[in-house]
C-alpha cells in the first residue's frame, strides 16, 4: 500500500485554520469546556457502580442503594443534555466556520484573472467551494474538540482506575493497549491512503459531471455516447475501488478491537478473581468498574484514530482551500488610477502578447481610435482579433508595448471603474438561466422595464422582445439554451446599450442568421456605435462598410489599416480577404 502525503502534520496550517474559529471564540470556549466536563462526569459512573455493589448491596445499605441510584440517573441525564448541548454547538461552529471560508473562497475567485480559469478544470473549482470546504467543518464538528474531549476523558480515567482500584488490576488489564497502538497506527496510515484517493476521484467526477453534461451537444453531435460513457464507467470503478479500499481498512479494524477489548476485559477477571479467590484486596464491586471502565476506554481509542483522519481529510481539504485562497499571483493586475467620464480614445502602440511562452499571438499591433469613431477589426480565423479585445478589456497582460486609454496605460488603470464605461458583446453571448429581463440589466436593480422597452425601441428590437412567450420575465434556461445565437446577440445588444457605455466592444457572432434577425442586428448595430468609442471584429460586410477605419490582421499582424475603399483599391490583403469572404454577399 503506497504511503501518501507522508509528511507529519502540518502546525502551521493547523493554527491557520484555527484562526477562523476566532470570530467564534466564546462557542468554542463553551464547546471545549463542555467536554472536558463531559469527559470528567463519564469517569464518575463506574465509580459509583463500585460503590454501589461493594457498599450498598453487599453491605446491605438499602438507603445508600437508593441514593445512588438517583446519583447515578440524575449524572445520565445531565451528560445527556451535555451531550446534546456539545453536539450541537460544535457544527454550528464547524457550519459557521466554513460559511465563512466559502465566502471568502467565492469572493478570491471572482478576482482571478482569466487566465487562471483557462487552465483550471471547472469541476475542481466546485470540488473546492463545495465538498472540500465541508470537510474542514469536520475539523471542528469531529475533529479537535472531539479529540481534545476524548484524550482528556482517556487520562481522567487512567488516572481514576490507578487512584481507586489495585494498581496490578488496572496495569495486567491494559497490558494489551500496546498492541491496540500498532494496530491503530496501521488502520490511520492505510485508511489516510485511502480517503485521499476518494478525494481526488471525487473531484475527478465532478470534473467529467459538470464538462460533459455542459458539451452534452457536442457528445451527442458526433455519437460519442458510448466512448464518452465508458470513460464514466472508468471513473466510476475507480471511485468505488478508492472507497471500497477505505472500508476495507475499518471492516478489519473495528473487529479487531472488539477482540483486544474482550482480552482486555478476559485479563482483568483473570487476575482480578485470581486475586479475590485468593483472598487479595479486589473486590467484586471493583473488579465490575474495571469493566465498565475497559469498555469506556476502548471506545475512545477506537474513535480516536478515525477522529484523527477525520481531522486529516479536514486538513488536506484546508491546504487545497487555503492554496486557493493564497494564490495571489492569479488575481487580476489592477492599477489605481480611476478615470472619470472617458473620452473612448484607444491605442495600441506596438504591442505584444502572447498565452503561452515563445508562442507569440500578437506582433507589434498598432492602431488607434479616436473618440466617436467605429474601428472594424477583420482577418482570418486565429489570427488573433479575438485576443485584440481580451487585451484591451485587461484580461489578460500585455507582454511589451503600450496600450493606452485616453492617454493612461492600461496597466495603471483601475479595470473595475474601467470596465464600467465600457460594454463587451462576445461572439458567443453568454446567458445565466434567468429572466430576460435579469440578463438584460445584470443585477442592476435601478433599470426599470420602461427604461428596458425604451432601450429596446432605441435599437429597434422592441418588437422581438415583446414577442418572446413571456416578455421580459422569459426564462431563458442554461446558457440561453431556448434562443438562436441571432436572438441571444440581440440581448446582448440591449444588455450592451442599457448600460450606455462610452466605448462599445463587439465580437460579432459569425454563426449564419436569418435574414429577418439579421437586419435587427444591422439596425441595432448602427444606433449602438452611434456617438460612441466603437470596435468590433467585423465579419459582415455591411458592419466593415460602416466602420471609419479597418485593421486587417494576419497571423497576429497588423498587415494593413484604412478605409474601406482605398484598401480595396491597393488591393492587397483586404482585397484578397473580400474576394474570399464577401464578394458573394453583392
Ligand atoms: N485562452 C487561450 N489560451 C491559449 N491560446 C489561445 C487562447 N485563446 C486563443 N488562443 C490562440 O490564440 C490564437 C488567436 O486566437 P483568437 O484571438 O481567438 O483568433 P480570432 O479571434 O482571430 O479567430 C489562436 O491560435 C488560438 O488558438
Ligand atoms: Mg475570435
Amino acid at each position: 500500500m503506497s504511503k501518501v502525503g507522508g509528511k507529519a502534520f502540518d502546525f502551521k496550517l493547523f493554527l491557520k485554520v484555527l484562526g477562523y474559529a476566532k470570530p467564534y471564540q466564546r462557542l468554542f470556549t463553551f464547546s471545549m469546556i463542555l467536554t472536558v466536563l463531559l469527559g470528567a462526569l463519564g469517569t464518575a459512573r463506574p465509580i459509583l457502580i463500585r460503590q454501589v455493589i461493594d457498599d450498598a448491596i453487599l453491605g446491605y445499605d438499602a438507603p445508600m442503594l437508593l441514593k445512588l441510584t438517583f446519583m447515578l440517573v440524575g449524572l445520565l441525564v445531565i451528560e445527556s443534555i451535555g451531550q446534546f448541548g456539545f453536539m450541537y454547538a460544535a457544527n454550528w461552529l464547524g457550519q459557521s466556520i466554513i460559511k465563512d471560508i466559502r465566502v471568502e473562497l467565492y469572493d478570491k475567485l471572482q478576482t482571478f484573472r482569466l487566465q487562471f480559469y483557462d487552465k483550471t478544470p471547472i469541476g475542481q473549482l466546485v470540488t473546492r467551494v463545495v465538498s472540500d470546504i465541508e470537510t474542514i467543518s469536520q475539523i471542528f464538528s469531529q475533529g479537535i474538540l472531539v479529540i481534545f474531549g476524548d484524550l482528556f476523558r482517556i487520562l481522567v480515567m487512567l488516572g481514576a482506575m490507578f487512584f481507586f482500584f489495585h494498581p496490578i488490576l488496572v496495569l495486567v488489564s491494559l497490558s494489551i493497549i500496546p498492541v491496540l497502538f500498532i494496530a491503530t497506527r496501521w488502520f490511520q496510515r492505510g485508511i489516510k491512503g485511502a480517503f485521499q484517493r476518494v478525494r481526488n476521484e471525487v473531484s475527478n467526477l465532478n470534473t467529467f459531471v459538470q464538462e460533459h453534461l455542459g458539451g452534452m451537444s457536442i457528445v451527442q453531435a458526433f455519437g460519442r455516447e458510448e466512448q464518452e460513457f465508458d470513460k464514466f464507467k472508468t471513473i466510476n470503478d475507480r471511485h468505488r475501488n478508492a472507497n471500497v479500499e477505505s472500508i476495507f481498512y475499518y471492516a478489519l479494524f473495528f473487529p479487531i478491537i472488539e477482540v483486544l477489548s474482550a482480552i482486555s476485559i478476559g485479563l482483568a477477571v483473570w487476575y482480578g478473581g485470581m486475586n479475590a479467590a485468593v483472598g487479595g484486596s479486589v473486590t467484586v464491586g471493583e473488579l465490575t468498574a474495571m469493566i465498565i471502565f475497559i469498555g469506556m476506554l476502548f471506545r475512545p481509542l477506537r474513535q480516536l484514530a478515525d477522529r484523527f483522519n477525520t481531522l486529516q481529510m479536514g486538513m488536506v481539504a484546508s491546504e487545497r482551500v487555503l492554496n486557493l485562497l493564497d494564490s495571489n499571483h492569479e488575481v487580476e493586475p489592477n492599477g489605481d488610477i480611476r478615470l472619470g467620464k472617458l473620452e473612448g480614445d484607444i491605442v495600441f502602440d506596438q504591442v505584444y502578447f502572447h498565452y503561452k511562452e515563445n508562442e507569440p499571438i500578437l506582433k507589434e499591433v498598432s492602431f488607434s481610435v479616436a473618440p466617436g469613431e467605429t474601428v472594424a477589426i477583420v482577418g482570418a480565423t486565429g489570427a488573433g482579433k479575438s485576443t485584440i479585445i481580451s487585451v484591451l478589456m485587461g484580461f489578460y497582460p500585455y507582454t511589451k508595448g503600450s496600450v493606452q486609454i485616453d492617454g493612461n496605460e492600461l496597466t495603471s488603470l483601475d479595470l473595475h471603474t474601467l470596465r464600467q464605461q465600457m460594454a463587451l458583446v462576445l461572439q458567443d453571448v453568454f446567458l445565466f438561466s434567468d429572466t430576460v429581463r435579469s440578463n438584460i440589466v445584470l443585477g442592476n436593480q435601478h433599470i426599470t422595464d420602461i427604461e428596458i422597452m425604451q432601450a429596446a425601441n432605441d435599437i429597434g428590437i422592441e418588437e422581438f422582445i415583446d414577442g418572446l412567450p413571456q416578455g421580459l420575465d422569459y426564462n431563458v434556461q442554461e446558457r440561453g439554451g431556448v434562443l438562436s445565437a441571432g436572438q441571444r446577440q440581440l440581448l446582448a445588444f440591449l444588455r450592451a446599450y442599457i448600460t450606455d457605455p462610452q466605448v462599445l466592444i463587439l465580437d460579432e457572432a459569425t454563426s449564419s442568421i436569418d435574414s429577418h434577425t439579421e437586419e435587427l442586428i444591422q439596425r441595432a448595430l448602427i444606433a449602438l456605435t452611434q456617438d460612441r468609442t466603437s470596435v468590433i471584429i467585423a465579419h459582415r460586410l455591411s458592419t466593415i462598410q460602416h466602420a471609419d477605419k479597418i485593421v486587417v490582421l494576419d497571423k497576429g499582424v497588423v498587415v494593413e489599416t484604412g478605409g474601406h475603399q482605398a484598401l480595396l483599391k491597393s488591393k492587397g490583403a483586404y482585397y484578397r480577404l473580400y474576394e474570399k469572404q464577401f464578394a458573394a454577399e453583392v
